[in-house]
Order: structure tokens, then C-alpha cells, then sequence
């Protein structure tokens, strides 16, 4: 089945639809083992397929969420599956000991798609990141010549770039950082947007700055036009390492391959992950020129299952998925139908609407209830969305959905915001 072929199944859901004994089942006994670091909505997934996903009770939802992004291509995208199902019937994992067959493929295809010559795969977005920032440090002392240990990186503030200590070090989320010190030196953080703030937070010593082209947590925020054009001058004349966060971003979300591409930039490092693994496998990857990943020598950098062959196997299909542009043109194009219908809302317990393609931040008015109430009242009506920071929630459903799921979502979501009126 081709995206241009998903069928529609729009479900006639009811609201106030009460968590039945099986859902109830299952949150307990995830209440009792797995750790609560997440909060998540009443909803136990069983099956999915496309932009749908059906519950335990055999209840069907519209997935407007698609894994923050990492099922940008629809759950069980049959292109995805039948790479992952080939590879599992040849090899799935080697040691980094030895080569794999399809880890050249792969990384040739990335750095082909990225404009780039060469790959670090890695597993999760933070792995990424966390690859980034040690090899921006180790470009600035073998190749910048900054001393060994002084290097700076310059960062946005509200940026969202994981959940590993380094990573939370520089967050300003104060419940991502609290009780988790001591952090890791070496970060500056500047106003997003600010090219003047990040101008002066350069100094002999910066080697990068590490930017999501557009904040994802912080509720879809997109910079002034001029801001990325002039971060990437000024990178360039500073001799600083421009790295662009586009694991929540990139892979089509926006409408193009990349959400840098929509200002004509072309950052030094790409950070990639969530959809490059197809929704089916952890998949991440750091992506530069020779001159930047050339810095990492055998011993210095590593992972287990970075680059395995499976993930190897899926990331080229996603890649070849790509390079024919036709998701980036139906995110594009679903993207303006949806920001069009949800802008109709603003006034009507909506205050703002942003984003880019089909990544919507919708700013709830905080009289209608928490980002999270509200978004418990649409799972009722069948649509999973989540929210971000107080009262905006986050739109970016698979790019498999159709116009009219779109507009059988936002219909349900204005007849949460009338009935809390
Ligand atoms: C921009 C960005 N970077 C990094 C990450 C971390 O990715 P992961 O959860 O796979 O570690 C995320 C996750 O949401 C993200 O949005």
C-alpha cells in the first residue's frame, strides 16, 4: 500500500468513554513494575496500524502524537516491515568487532540524503546528542586548537535535547534537572531566536552551537525568519561548529527533509534519529564531513548496537523512503490544512497556533483546563494528542493521515474546547 492509498477509518467514538476492567488491568500492573517516569493518558495500545492505534478494549484511536515524531511514516508502514522482516530472517546483530553487509549501505545512503560524507550510528536521540557534544569537543582541541578541557557550547534556552545527565545539565526544565547534580560544565545558553545574545556568547574557546531548528517541547516554536540564516553565518566566520537538533524536526515532519531546509541552511553536524528508525527499531545518527567526524579514533566512541544490522536494514529503506519526496510534499500539504482548520479555533478556547507542516503547538486558554486534562477529554473522543508545558498540546500525527482524519480530529478537539467552555 502506498501513503496515497491509506484507507480511512474514522470510528463513531462516543465521549466520556470510561477505562474498561482490561485497561484498568493494565495500568496496575504497570503502576506496580514499570518506573513512573511518565504520566501517560488512560489509553493501552494493542495494535496499530497506519495513523490508528486500537486500545485493549478493542477501541480505535487516531494517533496524533505518532511517537513524538518516530512514526513518521505510519505504524507498521509496510515498506518499513518487509525490510525489518527480510534482515530478521538473515542477521540482525554483529559486533562493531567486524563489518556487517549492510552497515556501508546504510551510512552511504544517510550521508547521500544529508549532503554529507560520513555516518556515526547511534540508538537513541540522546546517544546522538551526547555523540555530538564529545565530537565537537574533540574537533575543537585536534582541529580548532582550543585546550584541551575549555571548550564552550553555546545552546537555547527551553531547548529539549534528552534526558541524559550532560544533556540535562543545560536544560531549564527544573523538573528534568532537580535532584540529578552534579551537572556537566562547558554550556552557554542564550535567548532561542536571539542571534545578537548568541553573537556574544561566542568567545576563542566556543566550538559549537547545538540548536533544534524548531523547539519541539517547547511547544513547536519557530524562530524569526532571519535567526538560523545568522547562526549559520556566524558559525562559519567564528570557526564554530553549527549543530542542528533535528531528531523531533527532521525526516519530513516540517514538509521538507530537513526543518532547516525551509531557510536555505545547511548545518556542520546533522543529529537525526526517532523516524530514521521507521517506528520499529532505535535508530540515531550523527552526520558530518570528514573533517568533523574524522576527529573519532577506534576506542574513543562506541555502541553495542549502533548501526546493528537491523536498524542498518530499516534506516536505508527509510532513506530510499525519502529520497522520493512524497512525504515531505503530504506533510507539506496536510500541514497547511491542518494549521488552517486549527487557526479556525483560536478565539474559541484557542490562543495560538504554531508550527510547521504537520507539526502543530496549540496554546489552550488555561480557563478550559491543562494541557493534559484536555487532552484526556479528546483520547474520550478517540484522538491521542499530548501535551507539552501547562496548556499547549502537540499535533504531529503520522504522515499516512488523510484530510479528512485530520478534520474528524480537529472537529473532536473543538467539541472538547465548546463542552469546557
Ligand atoms: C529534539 C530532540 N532531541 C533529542 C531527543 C531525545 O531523543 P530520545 O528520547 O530518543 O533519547 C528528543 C526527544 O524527544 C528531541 O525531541
Amino acid at each position: 500500500m502506498t501513503i496515497l492509498e491509506t484507507v480511512t477509518h474514522v470510528p463513531d467514538h462516543g465521549p466520556g468513554i470510561e477505562p474498561g476492567p482490561v485497561t484498568a488491568a493494565a495500568i496496575a500492573l504497570d503502576d506496580r513494575h514499570a518506573a513512573h517516569n511518565y504520566s501517560p493518558l488512560p489509553v493501552v495500545a494493542e495494535s496499530a496500524e497506519g495513523a490508528w492505534i486500537t486500545d485493549v478494549e478493542g477501541r480505535r484511536y487516531l494517533d496524533c502524537l505518532a511517537a513524538y515524531s518516530a512514526v513518521n511514516f505510519g505504524h507498521r508502514n509496510p515498506e518499513v516491515t518487509a525490510a525489518a522482516h527480510a534482515q530478521l530472517d538473515a542477521v540482525t546483530l554483529v559486533s562493531r568487532a567486524f563489518h556487517s553487509d549492510r552497515l556501508g549501505p546504510f551510512c552511504a545512503a544517510l550521508a547521500r540524503l544529508c549532503g554529507k560524507d560520513m555516518v556515526l550510528p547511534m540508538n537513541s536521540g540522546a546517544e546522538a546528542v551526547e555523540s555530538a557534544l564529545k565530537v565537537a569537543r574533540k574537533w575543537g582541541t585536534d582541529v580548532k586548537g582550543v585546550p584541551a578541557g575549555e571548550g564552550n557550547i553555546v545552546v537555547a534556552r527551553n531547548n529539549f535535547h534528552g534526558r541524559t545527565t550532560t544533556i540535562i545539565s543545560f536544560s531549564d526544565d527544573e523538573t528534568a534537572r532537580r535532584g540529578f547534580g552534579p551537572y556537566t560544565p562547558g554550556f552557554r545558553s542564550v535567548p532561542f531566536g536571539d542571534a545578537d545574545a548568541l553573537a556574544a556568547a561566542i568567545d576563542d574557546h566556543t566550538v559549537a552551537v547545538l540548536l533544534e531548528p524548531i523547539q519541539g517541547e517547547a511547544g513547536i516554536v519557530v524562530p524569526p525568519p532571519d535567526f538560523l540564516p545568522r547562526v549559520r553565518a556566524l558559525c562559519t566566520e567564528l570557526d564554530v561548529l553549527m549543530i542542528a537538533d533535528e531528531i523531533q524536526s527532521g525526516l519530513a515532519r516540517t514538509g521538507r527533509t530537513f526543518a532547516c531546509d525551509h531557510w536555505d541552511v545547511v548545518p556542520d553536524v546533522y543529529l537525526l534519529g526517532k523516524a530514521l528508525g521507521g517506528g520499529v527499531v532505535p535508530l540515531s545518527a550523527v552526520v558530518a564531513d570528514r573533517d568533523v567526524l574524522g576527529v573519532l579514533h577506534p576506542g574513543e566512541h562506541g555502541s553495542t548496537f549502533g548501526g546493528n544490522p537491523l536498524a542498518a536494514a530499516v534506516g536505508t529503506t527509510v532513506v530510499a523512503m525519502l529520497e522520493r519526496g512524497e512525504y515531505q510534499l503530504r506533510a507539506g500539504q496536510l500541514g497547511d490544512h491542518l494549521h488552517a482548520r486549527l487557526r479556525e479555533l483560536v478565539g474559541h478556547g484557542v490562543l495560538e497556533v504554531r508550527g510547521l507542516g504537520l507539526w502543530a503547538g496549540v496554546d489552550v486558554d488555561p480557563a478550559i483546563g491543562t494541557g493534559k486534562q484536555v487532552s484526556t477529554r479528546l483520547a474520550a473522543r478517540g484522538v491521542l494528542v499530548k501535551d507539552t508545558h501547562g496548556s499547549t498540546l502537540r499535533f504531529a500525527p503520522p504522515i499516512v493521515i488523510t484530510e479528512e482524519e485530520i478534520d474528524w480530529a480537529v472537529n473532536g478537539f473543538a467539541a472538547v474546547l465548546a463542552e469546557s467552555r
